[in-house]
């Protein structure tokens, strides 16, 4: 589903009104909710010692060769259905209120390049969050369930990218109900997230689920800037702790920025954790970012 010739305008006319009030209600949500909803101390403490801590050491040039050889070695491999089989390797609980965490998310697949963009996140042990389309989870039911495999979360992007406002309360749940059915048949995971197409969200629109409608805080503009230098560009200048990153990975342009991502980011000491993990499991109703005050 290209999104080229769309214009992606996050909050259009109607909703920018909305939207100030929507940016202080989430700011003030999170801020609120953090110190309740993130992990105790006390959990954090047990957790094992981190086992890709090594990881962020390593030299950007051995991360590059591992994520060759991921891409290598899984061929993708993914025995006709192997994923109903594999299972992520464990991982220690991350505390974003103690390190410094980023959500990288990617739009509108799944689609041809999402296995290799699963590669390059497995070399660096990143969870990321995956907001898919219907239409395209009837298409690659496989690439998603083997997302589900690796340990990424997945959320509902409707079924066919419509502009949410625009529909009446039965059609927006229809697509969202209808692409609920597809995740589930695919991967037996129902999405506890929702991202509307371009940001678009009006009362009416969240209204329909009580489900945190997840937007965004870093938009790289990747479907304009087919250009992977530029798409890694724009997500390492405007990253900060917390932030939670708009990528498309039906982009190839976008899937090859990724490696620089990771590297760079990895080396400045964030840890990739999926949406929900960025709020220690809690998201509030409108997700744009997390900025735990602990943080420096
Ligand atoms: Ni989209």
């Amino acid at each position: 589903m290209d999104t080229g010739t769309r214009p992606r305008l996050p909050f259009l006319d109607g909703a920018r009104r909305g939207t100030a009030r929507a940016v202080a209600t989430a700011a003030l949500v999170a801020m609120t909710c953090g110190a309740s909803t993130l992990v105790a101390p006390s959990q954090a403490a047990r957790a094992a010692p981190p086992a890709g801590a090594a990881l962020n050491t390593a030299s950007g040039a051995a991360l590059d060769t591992a994520a060759a050889g991921a891409l290598g070695a899984a061929a993708f491999a993914a025995p006709g259905d192997a994923a109903g089989t594999a299972h992520p390797r464990p991982r220690p609980r991350v505390d974003c209120r103690h390190v410094k965490c980023v959500a990288l998310t990617f739009d509108d697949g799944p689609g041809p390049y999402t296995d290799t963009l699963l590669a390059y996140l497995a070399a660096y042990r990143a969870r990321a969050t995956f907001f898919v389309v219907g239409g395209n989870v009837v298409t690659y039911p496989r690439v998603l369930r083997r997302t589900v495999a690796a340990g990424h979360e997945i959320g509902n992007h409707t079924w066919s990218h419509p502009d949410l406002r625009r529909l009446s309360p039965a059609g927006v749940r229809s697509q969202l109900v209808r692409t609920d059915r597809v995740i589930q048949a695919a991967t037996g995971v129902v999405p506890r997230l929702v991202r509307p197409p371009y940001g678009a969200f009006n009362r009416t629109v969240r209204r329909q689920t009580a489900r945190p409608l997840v937007l965004w805080s870093v938009d790289t503009l990747d479907w304009r800037y087919r250009n992977s230098a530029t798409v890694a560009r724009r997500a390492l200048r405007w990253v900060r702790p917390g932030s939670v990153i708009l990528f498309h990975d039906i982009h190839p342009t976008t899937v090859r920025a990724i490696p620089r991502v990771l590297r760079n980011l990895a080396k400045r000491g964030y840890r990739f954790v999926t949406v929900s993990e960025l709020f220690g499991g809690h998201p509030p109703r409108v997700v744009f970012s997390a900025t735990p005050p602990e943080l420096p």
